[in-house]
């Protein structure tokens, strides 16, 4: 389904693609949602700009749309960031408007010519806080690296207060309504976003918000799912994730192979829960991976549950035990469950894994064969370590 143009403000268009039936990016990130490649037109009384582009896989509903608005030129084409699914389009763009410039910083200008072979005449290159004109409308630039790139910015329309942040703020997010209306829907949404694509840059993140609080905005403007008119609820929704505060709750991502590590995974959320913790388990041959990651955000703890195969643990657990550790969450602790049939290094081995993450490790639990009263025992008196620790940290109410 091609969605038509729609109209943000006076002058001012979405003119993007929406991917209803995407259900991976990367190859890596289930898109239970599907996504959006949000582009937008700004129309100036001298000059118009395109503000970033699409996928390559929707440029012909890009070009539909800038035919349906009667777009005969373009001055520039802005890129707030290299990744092809909102730069892929531009060299189509260029082939059509052979008059437009790219506009961009240095950082995105090389990528853009190593990834897309866009030649260095066709860039206008800007610096940080610089303004371009289009008459009666003015975009300024402002750097924000590292959400998720080296190069990435954002684009501010002066006049109508629209910040357009690119995948910053985003979700993966179909709809065929331009603005969040369900903000439920969206909260979770955008959380799993930020799990899976901006968590690893939690203290980048900080000092871009900040910029943003300098700035008045009405409207803020994606490229991936809705658009946001009340700008508070996304920005608010990532200081709470961004800030260090985590919840009084254990994450237990776990596979089981006859049953010993279920056994023990069933016995300790129970004991946890009579605790008064809240727990989040993951099945890792069943779970989706994106939800273990939006479990992730937040959590006081971690307690990773696993048999061991051949000599360390089993290769669920060390792919989610590798992308925890590449996405950085604020977890404080963490521990190890689990069973063995003749023995193994797989406390070591996770432990090895999880270089990136400040954690403490608390007393694992690896039992020989299928738990017995001494093993329920030691669970116990894991959960009990885990109040403890959760009791020191979080504040009461949590
Ligand atoms: Fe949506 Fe980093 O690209």
């Amino acid at each position: 389904m091609e969605m038509p143009v729609r109209e943000i403000k006076s002058d001012i268009y979405s003119v993007g693609a929406i991917d209803w039936d995407r259900k991976l990016f990367d190859e890596l990130i289930p898109l239970p949602e599907g996504t959006s490649y949000n582009s937008y037109i700004v129309k100036g009384s001298q000059k118009t700009a395109l503000i970033d582009t699409v996928d390559p896989a929707k440029e012909k509903e890009l070009i539909a749309n800038l035919e349906e608005l009667k777009i005969d030129k373009i001055d520039y084409i802005i890129a707030n960031h290299a990744e092809q699914d909102h730069s892929g389009s531009i060299p189509k763009i260029l082939e059509l408007y052979p008059d437009a410039k790219v506009v961009t910083n240095i950082k995105c200008q090389k990528m853009l010519m190593d990834l897309l072979f866009i030649n260095d005449d066709k860039f206008i290159v800007i610096n940080d806080g610089e303004t371009l004109p289009l008459g009666n409308k003015t975009l300024q630039f402002i750097f924000a690296p590292w959400v998720h790139w080296p190069e990435t910015m954002f684009t501010y329309l002066k006049e109508d207060k629209i910040l357009f942040t690119c995948d910053f703020l985003g979700s993966h997010f179909a709809s065929d309504k331009l603005f969040v209306e369900d903000e439920v829907a969206v909260y979770f949404a955008a959380k799993r976003y930020y799990a899976e694509i901006m968590m690893p840059f939690r203290t980048t993140i900080r000092k871009n918000i900040e910029k943003i609080s300098e700035l008045e905005v009405d409207i803020i403007a994606p490229s991936h799912g809705q658009v946001y008119k009340n700008p508070e609820f996304i920005i608010n929704a990532y200081r709470d994730w961004i800030s260090d505060e985590v919840k009084n709750e254990v994450v237990i991502p776990y596979i089981s192979m006859h049953g010993s590590t279920a056994k023990m995974v069933k016995y300790f959320e129970n004991a946890l829960k009579d605790r008064g913790i809240k727990v989040k388990s993951f099945s890792l041959t069943e779970t989706d991976i994106g939800e273990l990651a939006v479990a992730l955000v937040d959590s006081a703890t971690v307690v990773i549950g696993s048999p061991t195969v051949l000599t360390g643990s089993h290769p669920a657990v060390v792919y989610a035990a590798y992308l925890a550790n590449a996405l950085k969450p604020k977890t404080k602790f963490v521990s190890v469950i689990g069973s063995y049939g003749w023995g193994g290094m797989m406390v070591e081995q996770l432990k090895g894994m999880l270089g990136n993450l400040k954690v403490e490790l608390l007393e694992p639990v690896v039992v020989k064969g299928y738990p017995k009263k001494e093993d329920f025992e030691a669970l116990s008196r894991l959960a009990d370590e885990i109040l403890k620790k959760h009791e020191t940290i979080i504040s009461k109410g949590v």
